[in-house]
């Protein structure tokens, strides 16, 4: 595993320790068991996510990729539209309490692995019917691994499907999630020298953003065909794609 692999995987364990529901959804620091996982279902029905996949995915069954699942707020509801959702996530403390719920919840469809945070190791080409991520890419710290994971989703969809992915709303290179790319840039103008501690140190919680016009270039070179952007609240928005 990478160097930054390691940082988001060391950030993420720590931020599941400190407290776990809290950092999966920040709106509230005192989640109780139930309101966290009916907070789920409940931004499944508010951002049109379940009409999405109701209505314009004939998904009938099939097998569903969740990038970044956590302890399986989300994924618990997947589990009701697939025949199988594999969870991915790069923290071994959210996979080891995704586990767990899976015992408690009984989902039987469902198949937590921990990921390197870049690539999906273990899920075989054009193999999934459709991706799903909410609230992961907004943290990933730097463009190039979220490129990477894009490939990634290219890679495991099946031809003809799709994948929906929740991104940071740009807000200006300045935001303080663009901080790793600013110093990569000045890093390369060799104007500044950057302490290497902080160059290392890149922020595994504030991701990096990807303007509009960008992801349209990145997913076009990546391969994928058609794809639309749905805003739904002010700091975030979806892509949807077909590959
Ligand atoms: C804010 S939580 C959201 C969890 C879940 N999607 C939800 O909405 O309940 C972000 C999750 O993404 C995971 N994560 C962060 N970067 C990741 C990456 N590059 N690949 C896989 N998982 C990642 C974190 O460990 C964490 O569990």
């Amino acid at each position: 595993m990478g160097k930054f692999q390691n940082e988001m995987r060391e950030r993420w364990n720590e931020l599941s320790k400190i407290n776990q529901m809290h950092y999966i959804a920040s709106c509230k620091t005192d989640w109780n068991e139930d309101e966290f996982f009916e907070s789920g279902k409940r931004w499944f029905h508010n951002k049109s996510i379940i009409e999405y996949i109701e209505e314009d995915l004939d998904v009938s069954g099939g097998r569903c990729l969740e990038i970044g699942c956590g302890i399986g707020r989300m994924t618990c509801w997947l589990a009701r539209y697939f025949d199988k959702v594999i969870g991915i996530d790069v923290s071994d403390s959210m996979i080891e309490r995704a586990r767990y719920y899976q015992d408690k919840f009984q989902l039987s469809n469902v198949d937590y692995r921990l990921s390197d945070g870049s690539h999906f190791d273990g899920i075989e080409n054009d193999s999934i019917d459709f991706v799903f991520s909410y609230l992961v890419f907004r943290h990933i710290p730097c463009r190039d691994i979220i490129i990477q994971n894009l490939k990634e989703v290219f890679r495991v969809l099946k031809p003809a499907h799709t994948f929906l992915i929740e991104f940071r709303l740009d807000k200006g290179l300045l935001m303080a999630g663009n901080r790793y790319e600013i110093i990569k840039n000045v890093r390369k103008l060799g104007i500044l020298k950057i302490p290497t501690v902080e160059w290392r140190r890149f922020n595994a919680f504030n991701g990096a953003q990807i303007q509009e016009k960008k992801m349209k270039i990145i997913l076009t070179e990546i391969g994928f065909r058609k794809f639309d952007f749905v805003h739904f609240c002010n700091d975030g928005y979806f892509v949807w794609g077909i590959k």
